[in-house]
């Protein structure tokens, strides 16, 4: 995903534009760039790199302007080269761009500009938009632009500048996610709030197909018909502190570390102890159409897949309530059988994974009830869907998602619990639930306490080139997202599988050099479980489980033994997952892998 930061005011714009790009770097990029404005002449520097080498470039410019548009690019058309970092400038030079998001239909605008004189200094689709703004200008800024927009399709936030309007930034959005934050006589545009939450927390969330025109004097906001629209002024909750690592050697670290806040977080205030129920407000009005719907589905992508999978297995286990999870890129292409018969939830961390997004706009084309559960307010799939759920996770910095899973699963026994006792699930066992749930932010802290043993675990095994994770039942999910939290950091091979699978196949792969990670809590599937583990250690296996506090037997069996506290089928996910997370920290650390930044990753995959 990319980076789009903006300042007007009356400060010196460079360093705050560069900040802003330090800030988005955990999105992940190749490349970025800046144009400033002064004397109605514009200055572009733009590279294939960090932004730590712009700014060296930059400190021998001397730099100094009032208004300035920056970018860090993630490459989805072109190579990260120099060329095709942003912002791409017109060809007459008057007008400079930065774009997040993907034009689809590029290449016929590109071949019409070319057939009309116009040549293309880079490979971007990106530069389309430049083209048709220059080429559209005629004498207002704004207007051009929404010529410009008007012939694309597909998705953008962009933010521009013109030489001959130098004292204005126009921005827009559609599809990618685009804010304006309102500071005193200074204006900011930012594809995340991070990037200028040092400056301002009053942020406004441009919708789909809207315009914002910033000066030194003030914003305005249109619709794409040029009307003007007042829009409404969020105060963001969240502070700079927040985004910062608090003295953790990553975020990720810190943000497994916070989780028993954010799960108390995800559940404050919807717990109604003395009735053993839940209650979520932001969906009361769709609680009768999901539990009538004809079919209720999940979809997502990644690790909120597979808290997609253990909402699935909790609606039909308590709720008695039947639902099927899709892979979002599967859904949106596969014409499913969906009408206004049918609830969707869309589960995603960022709210801007552009399968996820195009998946309920699929299911929306067919009737369907679109609900989300994300973590990012104002996000593309929260504004996408009728209505949803806020995991309140706060940002999620880390490139691997964690503290966003175990918030998405306790939001999902939440509803879980709501739809369960309007389906006849006693008062007494709601109340053992609710209790169970109150109980987990300490048990999470237990957990947590055992970090430095797990480090020690994780050294022994940092070395293994492949990975088994095993689990049955409301578990198997939690393997599937142990083994993809190991992949995606250390860049070990690792498979989750169910764990009677593993005499299908994966039995074949058992050795001396194959770790198998067991999820092995005193449930209905233990004594199945000691069996696969001794099926295991038969061929010189080595094994670690997650095991539950005070289980002698399993650790005479297993190499390693990580405990967790006892708890209901309903809450086992968040606390078995826990000790997995760290485990791939720790392997991943110790394989001296950049685990905020993995390779080829980004924090939010907003493109197919
Ligand atoms: C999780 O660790 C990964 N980074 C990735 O699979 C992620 O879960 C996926 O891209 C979905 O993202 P979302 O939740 O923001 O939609």
């Amino acid at each position: 995903m990319c980076g789009i930061v903006g300042y007007i005011g009356k400060r010196n714009a460079v360093p705050i534009v560069m900040e802003g790009l330090k800030r988005l770097e955990y999105r992940g990029y190749d490349s970025c760039g800046i144009a400033v404005l002064h004397d109605n002449q514009m200055d572009v520097e733009k590279i294939a790199g960090k932004v730590d080498d712009l700014q060296s470039r930059l400190a021998q410019a001397h730099w100094a302007s009032e208004i300035a548009i920056g970018h860090t690019r993630w490459a989805t058309h072109g190579e990260p080269d120099q060329k095709n970092a942003h912002p791409q400038v017109s060809m007459s030079g008057d007008i400079a761009v930065v774009h997040n998001g993907i034009i689809e239909n590029f290449l016929p605008l590109k071949r019409e500009l070319q057939n009309n004189g116009y040549n293309f200094s880079s490979d971007t689709d990106s530069e389309v938009i430049a083209a048709l703004i220059s080429t559209a200008y005629a004498g207002n800024l704004e207007a051009a632009v929404q010529e410009a927009l008007s012939r694309i399709i597909g998705a953008y936030g962009i933010a521009v500048l013109s030489t001959r309007e130098p004292g204005k930034i126009v921005c827009a959005r559609y599809g990618a996610p685009l804010i304006m934050g309102l500071g005193k006589e200074e204006f900011f545009v930012a594809s995340d709030v991070a990037a200028i939450l040092a400056h301002t927390k009053d942020v406004i969330y441009l919708d789909n197909g809207e315009i914002g025109i910033l000066t030194a004097d003030g914003y305005e906001t249109l619709t794409r018909k040029n009307e003007s629209i007042s829009k409404e002024v969020h105060r963001v909750s969240f502070d700079l502190a927040a985004i910062e690592r608090g003295g953790f050697e990553h975020f990720m670290l810190k943000e497994i570390f916070e989780q028993p806040q954010t799960i108390y977080d995800a559940m404050r205030g919807r717990l109604l102890p003395q009735d053993g129920n839940a209650r979520l407000g932001g969906i009361a009005d769709d609680i009768g159409t999901i539990l009538h719907a004809d079919q209720r589905y999940f979809t997502a992508c990644g690790t909120s897949w597979h808290a997609a999978l253990i909402g699935e297995m909790m609606f039909e286990q308590f709720a008695h309530l039947p639902a099927e999870v899709e892979y979002a890129s599967e859904f949106r292409y596969r014409e499913p059988l969906v009408d206004k018969r049918s609830v969707i939830f869309a589960i995603s961390q960022s709210g801007e994974t552009a399968d996820t997004l195009a998946a309920i706009q699929e299911a929306k084309s067919h009737g369907a009830t679109a609900l989300g559960i994300c973590n990012v307010v104002g996000s593309s799939i929260a504004r996408e869907t009728k209505a949803g759920i806020y995991i309140h996770a706060g940002p999620e910095i880390g490139v691997a998602s964690t503290k966003a899973f175990t918030s998405q699963v306790t939001v999902l026994t939440l509803l879980t619990l709501r739809l369960a006792r309007m389906m006849g699930m006693s008062e007494e066992q709601g109340l053992e639930i609710v209790e169970s749930l109150q109980k987990l932010p300490e048990q999470v802290e237990w957990i947590l306490n055992q970090a430095d043993r797990i480090a020690k675990i994780a050294q022994v095994y940092a070395k293994a080139r492949n990975f088994l994770y095993l689990g049955r039942g409301v578990n198997f999910p939690v393997a599937l997202e142990g083994a993809l939290k190991l992949k995606e950091i250390s860049y070990i091979h690792a498979e989750g599988y169910p764990a009677a699978e593993m005499k299908h196949g994966p039995i074949a792969l058992i050795d001396e050099d194959m770790p198998v990670v067991f999820l092995a809590p005193k449930d209905k599937t233990y004594d199945k479980i000691l069996s696969n583990i001794q099926e295991v250690k038969a061929r010189k296996g080595r094994v670690i489980v997650v095991a539950t506090e005070g289980d002698k037997e399993i650790a005479d069996l297993a190499d390693h033994v990580i405990y967790v506290p006892a708890a209901l089928a309903f809450t086992a996910p968040i606390l078995n997952v826990i000790p997995l997370q760290l485990l791939a920290y720790y392997v991943a650390v110790e394989r001296g892998c950049n685990v905020d930044q993995p390779r080829n990753l980004a924090k939010s995959v907003t493109v197919e």
